[in-house]
């Protein structure tokens, strides 16, 4: 049994930048939804060098697991912080159905991820600056870019963001400060890098996981001033008898039904025409959302 093998450049050609946000974005809705089972990631360290991380998930008829490494001094030696491969396998026999380049993959992944939240925030005007140009703050780079953004580079070798502001047609930045200042900052350095920092409120920051789980609480306050901005702004709300009056007479309105799963289940009925959305999948799917016309939500 033959099975084939994806290297990097065949994984880069058959998804670009844009292609991949539109994925992850399907991906963390349908993982949202309990359609994907992902177990917790499991790290084997290498002290001081690094280590290696092992993530399985399952759904959509597959099982995969990436194999991956964070090797940060492997740039010396000429070789990719991040390397791997992901197994791919059918979920109903246990075949295996083909091999990626892990490194590929976790590149457009990374890039895609910081763009969805970035997006997803509603920070999609104004320069994305990118702090850290290897290969994945290169990728984040090139999806900022993919999506119509412009984009400053920064990093602590000057000639590495030169070479990927070349590379990429975007600007690096004059200073640091300058990158900083950008309306959403995506650092993609080895370490905490932002407990180092002062960042002014307001700015969106798009941090390593691993730094948000060890640092969340800083990580937090950062993002604080725009969510409490949103969360405070007055929401009108209408009796039921209007929406009916409002539906009778045909107005332009979305009927959202937020109902979780089970009180959907229980009741058996909705709205007819309402959209189904949860809460927790909002963020995600706001933009099955028309801007144009009035939403009203629902729920029991
Ligand atoms: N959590 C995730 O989803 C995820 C995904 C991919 C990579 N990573 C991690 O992100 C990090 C970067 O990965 P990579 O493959 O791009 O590595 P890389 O070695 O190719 O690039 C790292 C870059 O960061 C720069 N840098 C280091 N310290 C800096 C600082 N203080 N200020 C500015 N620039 C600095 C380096 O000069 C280098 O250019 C690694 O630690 C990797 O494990 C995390």
């Amino acid at each position: 049994m033959s099975i084939p093998v994806f290297a990097a450049r065949h994984v880069y050609a058959a998804v670009d930048p844009s292609d991949a946000v539109e994925a992850v974005r399907e991906a963390f809705v349908a993982h949202a939804r309990g359609e994907w089972l992902m177990p917790s990631k499991v790290y084997v360290p290498v002290p001081p060098d690094g280590d290696f991380r092992a993530m399985p998930a399952r759904g959509g008829g597959y099982s995969v697991l990436k194999w991956v490494t964070s090797f940060p001094r492997n740039p010396e030696r000429g070789l990719p912080t991040v390397s791997g491969i992901v197994l791919l396998s059918d979920s109903a026999d246990g075949r295996l159905l083909a091999e990626l380049d892990a490194g590929a993959l976790t590149a457009l992944r990374t890039g895609a991820a910081a763009v969805l939240a970035a997006e997803t925030l509603g920070m999609v005007d104004g320069p994305a600056a990118v702090v850290g140009c290897g290969v994945n703050g290169r990728a984040v780079a090139r999806t900022f870019w993919a999506r119509g953004r412009e984009v400053l580079l920064w990093d602590a070798d000057a000639e590495r963001a030169a070479q990927a502001a070349e590379e990429l047609g975007a600007r690096a930045a004059g200073s640091r400060e300058e990158a900083l200042a950008a309306d959403v900052v995506a650092t993609v350095t080895p370490g905490s890098y932002l407990a180092r920092l002062k960042i002014a409120p307001g700015v969106a920051i798009d941090a390593d996981r691993d730094f948000l789980e060890t640092e969340g609480e800083a990580a937090r306050r950062i993002v604080a001033p725009e969510r409490e901005i949103a969360e405070s702004a007055p929401v009108p709300t209408i009796s039921p008898k209007e929406l009916r009056q409002m539906l009778d007479r045909g107005d332009p309105v979305t009927v959202l039904d937020v109902r979780n799963r089970q009180a959907y289940t229980d009741a058996g009925a909705s709205i007819p025409g309402s959209v189904r959305i949860a809460p927790h999948e909002i963020p995600v799917r706001y933009q099955e959302i028309p801007r144009d016309r009035l939403a009203v939500a629902y729920c029991t």
